[in-house]
This record gives C-alpha cells, sequence and structure tokens, in this order.
C-alpha cells in the first residue's frame, strides 16, 4: 500500500555492496525506497519491494526518471548520494591520469549527486530531511594514485559542508564508510585478497544511527558513530 506518510528514501548506487545493503536494511525498517544502478536488472529480486529506476546518474535523463519515481511515492525524506566511480584500475598517479577519466569521476562523485540536492531540495526541506553524501577517507588522507577520486571526494565534502550552513533545516552528512569488501575496493587493490575488509553491511548502523538521530550536519566516520554496533574500524 501506498501511503504519503511513509519515510521515503532514494539510493544511489544501490546495486550491490554498500548501497544494496543500506537500501535493503531502510526497506526491512519499513522505508519506501527508491533505488538506481546501471546494471539493474537482478534488483526486483534482490530488493523486493524498492522502486526500481535502472540508469546512470551522470544521466539528465536518468535524474528525471528518479524525480518521477520519488513524485510518484509524493514525498522525499533521505537523499543518499552513494553511487561513486573510483576511475581507472590500477589507480594511476596524476602524471599519467587521462583526463577524461577524470572528468567522468568529477562528474558522478560531485555533479550528479549536487543536480540530486538541486532537484530533490523543496521535498527535503518540506520533510526536513537528511542529505547523506558517501564519501572516503581519500577526501583527506594523500595517497598515491587516488587523487581523481580523492579530489573529487574532498569537493563532495565542501558541497556538504556548504549546503549544511545553507539549509540548516535540513540534516546534511558527509560519511566516510571506511574499508569495505567490494567490488569497487577490489578495483581499488586489483590482485589483492580483501577478505579481510568487513562487508558493507557492517557500516549500515552507523549509517542507520545517522538517519534516526540527526545529529548536528558533519563530516562522519562511520567507525566513530557512536552505538552503531558492528562498524567497522576505518584502515587508514
Ligand atoms: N568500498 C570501500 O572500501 C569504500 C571506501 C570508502 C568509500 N567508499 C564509498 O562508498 C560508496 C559505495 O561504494 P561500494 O564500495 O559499495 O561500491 P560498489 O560495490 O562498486 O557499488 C557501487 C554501486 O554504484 C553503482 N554505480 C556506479 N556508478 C554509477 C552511476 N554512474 N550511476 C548509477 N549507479 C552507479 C554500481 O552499479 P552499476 O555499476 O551497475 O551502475 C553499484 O551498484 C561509494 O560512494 C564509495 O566511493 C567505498
Amino acid at each position: 500500500m501506498t501511503s504519503t506518510s511513509q519515510l521515503t528514501a532514494l539510493v544511489t548506487g544501490a546495486g550491490r555492496g554498500l548501497g544494496l545493503a543500506l537500501a535493503r536494511s531502510l526497506l526491512s525498517s519499513g522505508w519506501r525506497v527508491v533505488v538506481d544502478a546501471r546494471r539493474a536488472g537482478h534488483l526486483a529480486g534482490a530488493l523486493p519491494g524498492a522502486v526500481v529506476v535502472p540508469g546512470d546518474v551522470t544521466d539528465p535523463a536518468h535524474r528525471d526518471a528518479l524525480a518521477a519515481a520519488v513524485s510518484g511515492l509524493g514525498r522525499l525524506d533521505l537523499l543518499v548520494n552513494n553511487a561513486s566511480d573510483l576511475g581507472p584500475s590500477p589507480l594511476p598517479p596524476l602524471a599519467g591520469v587521462p583526463l577524461a577519466a577524470v572528468r567522468h569521476v568529477l562528474e558522478t562523485n560531485v555533479l550528479a549527486p549536487l543536480a540530486l540536492t538541486q532537484m530533490f531540495l523543496p521535498r527535503l526541506r518540506a520533510s526536513h530531511g537528511t542529505v547523506m553524501n558517501i564519501s572516503s577517507d581519500a577526501a583527506v588522507e594523500a595517497y598515491e594514485g587516488w587523487g581523481a577520486y580523492g579530489s573529487s571526494k574532498a569537493a563532495l565534502d565542501q558541497l556538504t559542508a556548504v549546503l549544511a550552513a545553507e539549509e540548516p533545516g535540513l540534516a546534511v552528512y558527509s560519511v566516510d564508510p571506511g574499508d569495505m569488501r567490494t567490488e569497487m575496493h577490489q578495483a581499488a587493490f586489483p590482485g589483492e585478497d580483501i577478505s579481510d575488509r568487513p562487508a558493507p553491511e557492517a557500516v549500515v548502523p552507523a549509517l542507520l544511527q545517522l538517519i534516526a538521530t540527526r545529529p548536528p550536519s558533519a563530516r562522519v566516520r562511520a567507525a566513530d558513530v557512536a552505538g552503531a554496533s558492528g562498524v567497522a574500524e576505518a584502515r587508514a
């Protein structure tokens, strides 16, 4: 049954990894959830009850389709900008990184989250909602090879901080989830055994805790969120 009083979230990049784990938890907590991914054929089965909108967050027509899906539900309480591009793998030094690849990283990790934020601000203001942008420790640490991705996450952090200042009625977070055993992490460490990294499900309690308790807008390390059991320690 559809109800305009039911909490409603949009989670981008929910085809696998952290986005899928978070969307699954929100659904089981009674949220209505709109999700996307470019490869979304499996999502009706993986996320029963979700509204699945296949597509690429960098595509304006796809973002319009997301807006239409949210309009159909009548409200938006939570926007999670999770979809992300790592750039080329293996991670190249800045001296040789192709500019087209950097442009795509910035389109995906900075411009698309901003475009979606602009698109949904009226609904988020109406619901006193939450914007959660998924960042990385690479935004603040100078890891060799991580220049394109890291600078995109640094830009996302700054957009988040300015949005928080401009929209005091919203809860606005950028969240560093810490290392997770996902396809993106494997691409960052090709050929390495990443089985010691925590599953993305381990980070979800921290995200749910932020959403439920609405501490002041901030940049947050998931590992520092009090009361979220099972949260993975971020590796340096
Ligand atoms: N894994 C880590 O260790 C780690 C550490 C720090 C921060 N993070 C951040 O955590 C977030 C989740 O990462 P993850 O490790 O869960 O990644 P992941 O396993 O690679 O999953 C990323 C998801 O985003 C989707 N996606 C990618 N580009 C998209 C686009 N342009 N449009 C729509 N969907 C797109 C992917 O599906 P399709 O490819 O089918 O579109 C996939 O469902 C990201 O913001 C990442 O930067 C991850």
